[in-house]
C-alpha cells in the first residue's frame, strides 16, 4: 500500500546546542537528515516525500538531496516556528493522498516494517501512531513530592511516524489552525476530532535525536547494524 510522508527539517535543535540545525550533523560520514531521508528513498511504497525546511537552508538541503541521491521530494515548503507548522505547511502541499505519514526527520532509525504496519493501521483505522511501552517505574510529581505512582501497563512512549488517511489529517490540522490550538503532535489533532488513533508497537532504536548523547546511541545502533 503506497503512501506520502511529511518530514519536519525546520528546526533549531536548541537542546543539541550545535551552532547549526542538528540534521546535519553527521553519524558514519552523513548527515542525520540523510539517514532519515534514505528510509523512504529505498521504500517503494513511499511514493512522495515533503520536507518543511528554513528557508535559508532551501538551497544547501537541495545540494544534499542531489549529492545523496534523494529523487522522491516533491517539494520543500517553508516552515513554521513551531513544528506543528512546519507540518502544516506540507499538510496544505499534499493534493491527493491516500496514505500520509508524519516522521520527524531526527529520527533517522525507523525501520520499513514498522512504516508498514502503520501504513496498513491508517489504511483499516484511520489513524494509527507509532510508540514503545514505558519501561521505567512512572510516578506523577508535584513541587519535587511523589503524588502517586501511575500504572505503567497502560502507559506508551510516542514516537513518530504517525500515519493518516489523508482526509483525516487535513481536517484535523485545519481546526487546529482556526482554533489557534498548538498540540504536541499529530495524534492529539485527530484525538480532538473525536476519532480514535491506534498504536503500533515500535523498536526502542527508533530514538529522536535531541542531545549530544543520542549521538553516541546513533552511533552505537550504526554499529549494531552495519558492523565496524
Ligand atoms: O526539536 P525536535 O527534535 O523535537 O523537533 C522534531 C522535528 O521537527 C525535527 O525533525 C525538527 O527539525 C522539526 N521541526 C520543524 N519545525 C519547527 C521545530 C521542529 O520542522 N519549528
Amino acid at each position: 500500500m503506497q503512501y506520502d510522508v511529511i518530514l519536519p527539517a525546520a528546526g533549531s535543535g536548541k537542546r543539541m546546542a550545535a551552532g547549526k540545525n542538528k540534521l546535519f550533523l553527521e553519524l558514519r560520514q552523513k548527515p542525520i537528515l540523510i539517514h532519515t531521508l534514505e528510509v523512504f528513498q529505498q521504500d517503494e511504497a513511499c511514493k512522495g516525500i515533503w520536507l518543511a525546511v528554513k528557508p535559508e537552508e532551501r538551497s544547501y538541503i537541495e545540494s544534499l538531496l542531489a549529492e545523496f541521491h534523494i529523487t522522491k521530494v516533491k517539494g520543500l515548503p517553508d516552515g513554521g516556528s513551531e513544528r506543528q507548522h512546519s507540518v502544516n505547511a506540507c499538510v496544505k502541499k499534499v493534493k491527493d493522498g491516500n496514505i500520509v505519514l508524519v516522521h520527524d526527520a531526527a529520527r533517522p532509525f525507523i525501520t520499513i516494517p514498522i512504516i508498514h504496519k502503520l501504513v496498513e493501521a491508517a489504511h483499516t483505522k484511520g489513524a494509527a501512531i507509532a510508540g514503545v511501552r514505558a519501561k521505567d517505574t512512572m510516578k506523577r510529581v508535584k513541587d519535587g513530592v511523589i503524588e502517586e505512582t501511575v500504572d505503567r501497563s497502560s502507559l506508551w512512549m510516542i514516537q513518530t511516524p504517525q500515519a493518516f488517511d489523508f482526509q483525516v489529517l487535513k481536517c484535523a490540522e485545519q481546526r487546529a489552525e482556526e482554533e489557534h490550538f498548538l498540540g504536541t503532535d499529530e495524534a492529539m489533532l485527530v484525538e480532538r476530532l473525536g476519532q480514535s488513533v491506534y498504536i503500533v508497537e515500535s523498536s526502542y532504536e527508533n530514538v529522536k535525536i535531541t542531545t549530544k548523547e543520542d549521538l553516541v546511541f546513533g552511533e552505537a545502533i550504526l554499529s549494531q547494524r552495519i558492523g565496524g
